[in-house]
């Protein structure tokens, strides 16, 4: 692929794949390289500009991570931000040094003035906010070099040698509490990289239906089809790529939610491939009956998984080609591809190493999760799959708290549905990264009618969250809960009581097993 190219130097900041999302967001592909990276290698990619990342380390000591000067003579625009900007001021003759506690150490969202009449700014507004989290402080900035921005606390918030193209700024314009932050880093793109803006998921996408082409020749692939987001859009890129050389394995392991089984399904038929829907509802009931113990649970749903892929495969002998949905942030988060195969398949408890194939093939490798949701639609997959809220490996029968059970996991897929129903009436499913139901194993005495019953408690969890790490219990308003609570505690028999979780992560975790 011949795009403009960014590279994002990666000096181990916790924002460094926020900012190449950025970066493609505003119409520039970027990768994100180690700072470790060979300097031949990096010239070799040939970017029309350079973000240097934050970092947790102080540049002034020898052990810190750094870059080899070269890197400023290749005449290539820099942007360094936070760590990366005193990595600049550093590398090109300033001073860093510790910030004494009442001068410049600066954290959260600080009043920033800026001067717009520097690039980075153009056509912005002098003052905004600004999120700042820096323990050390430029004490001397380079020659060359101008202060364009300050705050009260300190001087040289953001500093520039327009000439050389060189940019460097203290706080985060890659975070959502820098306001403007993503029109300063388009600025930098376009008004001093001069960038095109040629990163479009239509171009991408017929770019990688090509090279898949080209690669997979008259070759068979193979997919394991889990129904998430990512082994869905890279199966519809196949089909569209491949079709009938391409056989997708679904293995229905009976813990959907309601519906889902079908809906994949029906999301697959309009390509000509090889689509094996694996009806194993059974099998896995009969391994889960009993158990209550998760992680228990979880092994026993892996490995269970594999077989039933074993036997699928068995049956349709050697394939050339085992496909994966692993995306960009496994890629960047293990920090080498070894890593990121097995982790991509972590969703189905383990590499099926037994498989005869002769590669392994990611066509979603260098794509962020939105992008992944663009590249779904551009291929015209439902957008209900396209948009659907992360869902665990192994299922509901981690949201049955205690044994398993058909009726029980009925209950569930019920109540949950209902829950999801109602949210999207509210129009909250946009505000929620995450939303669910959970069977606890808790009864309780309720009245119904004139009836005393004895039934079981439900949970419902619901998130805000950015990276799945940590979460905040989402604030859904109270009428919308108590719609859902009528509604559940009426239409599902077996529920009484409905509870809503409040707990963020941590110290509560985002599933409950
Ligand atoms: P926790 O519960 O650890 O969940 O806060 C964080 C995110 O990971 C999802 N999750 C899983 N995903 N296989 C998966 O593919 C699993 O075994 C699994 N367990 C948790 C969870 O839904 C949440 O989005």
């Amino acid at each position: 692929m011949n795009h403009e190219f960014v590279l994002v130097l990666d000096f181990g900041g916790q924002y460094n794949q926020l900012i190449a999302r950025r970066v493609r967001e505003c119409g520039v592909y970027c990768e994100v390289k180690p700072y470790s990276t060979p300097l031949p290698e990096l010239k070799a990619m040939n970017p029309i500009g350079i973000i240097f990342t934050g970092g947790p380390n102080s540049v002034y000591l020898e052990t810190s991570p750094h870059v080899d000067p070269e890197i400023f003579t290749w005449g290539v625009p820099i942007l360094g931000i936070c760590y990366g900007c005193q990595l600049m001021a550093h590398s090109l003759g300033g001073l860093v040094s510790p910030a004494q506690e009442d001068t410049a150490r600066e954290y959260g969202k600080t009043a920033t003035h800026y001067d717009t009449s520097c690039r980075l700014f153009r056509g912005l507004p002098e003052e905004g906010i600004s999120w700042m989290s820096h323990g050390d402080y430029m004490a001397k900035v380079p020659e060359g070099f101008s202060l364009v921005g300050h705050t009260e606390m300190c001087p040289n918030a953001a500093i520039a040698d327009e000439a050389r193209g060189f940019y460097g700024v203290q706080y985060h314009p890659e975070v959502n509490h820098t306001e403007n932050g993503v029109k300063m880093i388009r600025n930098f793109l376009y008004e001093v990289c001069h960038a095109k803006g040629d990163w479009t998921m239509e171009d991408y996408c017929r770019t990688a239906i090509a090279s898949i082409r080209e690669k997979v020749g008259d070759g068979k692939v193979l997919l394991a089809l889990s129904g998430g987001v990512d082994s869905s859009v890279a199966a519809a890129l196949l089909a569209e790529a491949v079709g009938s050389q391409l056989t997708c394995v679904f293995v229905d392991h009976g813990l959907m939610r309601l519906n889902e089984g079908d809906e994949v399904d029906a999301a697959f038929s309009k390509w000509d491939i090889q689509f094996i829907r694996v009806d194993a509802e059974t099998r896995f009931l009969v391994k889960l009956a009993g158990v209550d113990e998760p992680e228990r649970k979880r092994k026993i749903i892996g490995e269970e998984f594999i077989r039933v892929f074993e036997e699928e495969s068995q049956k349709i002998g050697t394939v050339d080609f085992l496909a994966q949905g692993t995306i960009y942030p496994d890629v960047i988060e293990s920090g080498s591809s070894e890593a990121a195969v097995i982790k991509s398949h972590h969703n189905v408890g383990g590499l099926p190493d037994f498989v005869d194939f002769k590669e392994i093939i990611e066509p979603l490798r260098m794509l962020f999760k939105d992008e992944v949701r663009q590249l779904g639609r551009q291929l015209g997959l439902p957008e209900y799959l396209v948009s659907r809220q992360p869902f665990p490996g192994p299922g509901l029968a981690i949201r049955i708290i205690g044994d398993i059970t058909k009726e029980k996991a009925d209950t569930l897929r019920q109540a949950d549905f209902i829950f999801r129903d109602e949210i999207a009436k509210a129009g909250e499913d946009k505000k929620l990264n995450q939303y669910f139901a959970v069977l606890t194993n808790t009864r309780s005495v309720g009245v119904m009618g004139d009836d005393r019953t004895y039934d079981y408690t439900l949970a419902l969890r619901a998130v805000t969250t950015a990276d799945f790490m940590t979460a905040d219990w989402a604030r859904i308003p109270y009428d919308v809960l108590d719609r859902i609570s009528v509604r559940i505690v009426n239409e599902v028999p077996g529920i009484n009581r409905i509870v809503y979780d409040i707990t963020s992560k941590p110290p509560a975790t985002i599933e409950w097993e």
